[in-house]
């Protein structure tokens, strides 16, 4: 009777102890298995008086059913405990923000290109286009570029095969073009890619210009010098911006200026810029008598630096998102 005690009290703490149901299997087979505790019993029972045996026997019984409804229990606050953790370690944090569905951006070139056309809009500038591969004649000839002008080197200009066509090397091209099909008055941008053989942290074999035209019975250097400082001061929102035009040479211009713009303690070059040349303007038969105007072209590339204050052109290019998308939003 003691004994069967004792074998209640240790199955109960044996059961608590396991952790898991294969440990709570594996102390079952001490007490309900094969060679376990109970087996040794029920052995023992046949060596007792016929008169003890059927107390016995039924004491044994009971022992069995309660060691295996102690099991049970046991089993059921194991599971009971396992859904727990579960529970607890996969509940959702209503709390968290939400995983954010991540949009693409403009690049912080296609997003000065807009800003840019988008001011000489409101000047009255439309938007006009031309093809990146281009040849001879619209690249340089017409723009009166002499024969041997070394930008018509293999030095500065991508020729394709053949070498009757080319990477235009600038948007100039496209004044011509587009001269050739409308007349005067003419207000226009281009921007677009050009392609020069030129590699570095402030150049690109492929970087962005944007081309001004306009062109009608009295444009003057004034009117250039007005519209390119208008637009550099709505561009960078800098009333006091000072632009400066600096003497220079072009072929398609006479005269040409440099375009500088004042940056941080100095100057800064950010473009070029003329009266056409009649020379220009003969080519595509408009007449000097009663036509002229003037053209500038400004690097966007540069532009987008200045605006947002990258150093190194290159990083444009890369499309790496952890530049690109400080840009977007
Ligand atoms: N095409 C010139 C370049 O790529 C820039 C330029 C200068 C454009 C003067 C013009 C201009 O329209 O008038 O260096």
């Amino acid at each position: 009777m003691q004994e069967l005690d004792k074998i209640i009290t240790e199955a109960k703490h044996a059961f608590q102890g396991a952790r898991t149901l294969p440990e709570l299997d594996q102390i079952k087979g001490q007490f309900l298995g094969k060679q376990g505790v109970l087996t040794d019993l029920r052995k023992g029972l046949a060596k007792v008086s016929a008169e003890e045996r059927p107390i016995l026997g039924a004491k044994f019984n009971n022992l069995k059913t309660e060691l295996e409804a102690l099991l049970e229990s046991r089993k059921n606050e194991i599971k009971a405990q396992a859904l727990k953790e579960r529970l607890d370690n996969e509940k959702i944090d209503v709390t968290l923000p939400g995983r954010k569905q991540s949009l693409g951006g403009l690049h912080p070139v296609t997003r000065t290109l807009n800003r840019v056309t988008d001011l000489f809009s409101t000047m009255g500038f439309s938007v006009a286009s031309g093809p990146e591969i281009e040849d001879d004649y619209y690249n340089f000839t017409s723009l009166n570029q002499p024969e041997d002008h070394p930008a018509r080197s293999m030095h500065d200009t991508f020729y394709l095969e053949g070498e009757q066509q080319l990477l235009r090397t600038h948007t100039s091209p496209i004044q011509i073009r587009y001269m050739e099909n409308n007349k005067p008055p003419i207000r226009i941008v281009s921007p677009g890619r050009v392609y020069r053989v030129d590699s570095d942290a402030t150049h690109s074999p492929m970087f962005h210009q944007i081309e001004g035209l306009w062109i009608d019975d009295r444009a003057t250097f004034a009117d250039l010098k007005g519209t390119v400082r208008e637009f550099l001061r709505r561009f960078f929102e800098k009333e006091d911006l000072e632009v400066r035009f600096r003497p220079s040479y072009f072929p398609f211009t006479e005269p040409s200026a440099e375009i500088d713009m004042t940056f941080k303690d100095g100057w800064l070059e950010i473009g070029g810029c003329g009266m056409v040349h009649p020379k220009v303007l003969n080519n595509v038969n408009i007449d000097t008598e009663c036509y002229q105007g003037f053209a500038f072209g400004m690097g966007l590339d540069r532009l987008a630096m200045l605006r947002y204050g990258v150093t190194d052109l290159r990083l444009f290019f890369e499309n790496d998102l952890r530049f690109l998308s400080q840009f977007s939003g």
